[in-house]
């Protein structure tokens, strides 16, 4: 059973067999999906529908949830799928698309392109690493000296309020962390407003380090239990063929 899920900005094509992840193959948009000799293919993702190929097309949402479940084995979570936009959908019996963004990881590309003049993922995670937060982010404790309440000092206040030079350094892990903190919120959030604990991260943006690690710091101020699971970046083609 082949698995494709066309995204905005990839291909993904898994090969499963008696429900084992045999082959996986990432491709750039827009590049035809080698010649697949099998007569069971299950395509998804938002591109799919302009896809004039023999296949059945299957919803995305429930392709993210079922892929979800299958690496992450878990039977009741919320998952966010983070690619080039977000997908927050709900899994407990039934599977709901409960919310979703803009933002995600298109977001810190297209930024990158205005703020540091890159779309590589590389190098902006390059930049990022040797960027400072404090030259870019409003602190909670720049406002009022300590933390509030039970919210540490050292929590954004605003993103990017504090801005004076335009490191490019500093731009990168900026925009990174307006992403992470954005998505972060609303997941966390979705994850309450759903009475889930388990969290389950999907997509190719996770990938970007900085992002994930300021990712997980967001969601830990809402005591869930985080995953990422391995292929990741794969989990909406497997649910596909699920
Ligand atoms: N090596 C990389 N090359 C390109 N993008 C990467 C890389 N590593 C991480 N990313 C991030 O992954 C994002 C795309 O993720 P993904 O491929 O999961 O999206 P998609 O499935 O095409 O989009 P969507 O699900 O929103 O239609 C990019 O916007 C980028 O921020
Ligand atoms: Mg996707």
């Amino acid at each position: 059973m082949i698995g494709i899920d066309f995204g905005y900005s990839s291909t993904k094509v898994v090969v499963m067999d008696r429900g084992k992840l045999f082959r996986k193959l990432l491709l750039p948009p827009g590049v035809a999906v080698p010649y697949i000799k099998s007569r069971r293919i299950n395509i998804t993702g938002g591109k799919s529908r302009f896809m004039k190929m023999k296949a059945k097309k299957v919803s995305e949402i429930d392709a993210i949830a079922k892929g979800a479940a299958y690496l992450s084995k878990k039977k009741k979570f919320l998952v966010a799928s983070i690619g080039t936009g977000t997908c927050i959908v709900n899994y407990d019996k039934t599977i709901k698309h409960t919310c979703g963004s803009g933002l995600g990881g298109g977001t810190i590309l297209g930024l990158g392109k205005l703020l540091v003049g890159t779309t590589d993922v590389s190098e902006i995670e390059n930049l990022a690493s040797r960027g400072n937060l404090d030259n870019v982010d409003l602190r909670i404790k720049d406002i009022v000296g300590s933390g509030i309440g039970n919210l540490k000092g050292s929590l954004t206040a605003s993103n990017f309020s504090k801005l004076r030079l335009k490191r490019k350094t500093d731009l990168a892990v900026g925009i990174i962390n307006l992403v992470a903190e954005g998505v972060g919120v609303l997941i966390g959030y979705a994850a309450k407003a759903n009475k889930q604990q388990d969290v389950v991260i999907v997509g190719r943006t996770i990938n970007i380090p900085q992002f994930r690690k300021r990712l997980s710091f967001t969601l830990r101020l809402f005591k869930l239990n985080v995953i990422f699971p391995k292929d990741a970046e794969f989990a909406t083609a497997i649910g596909a063929t699920l």
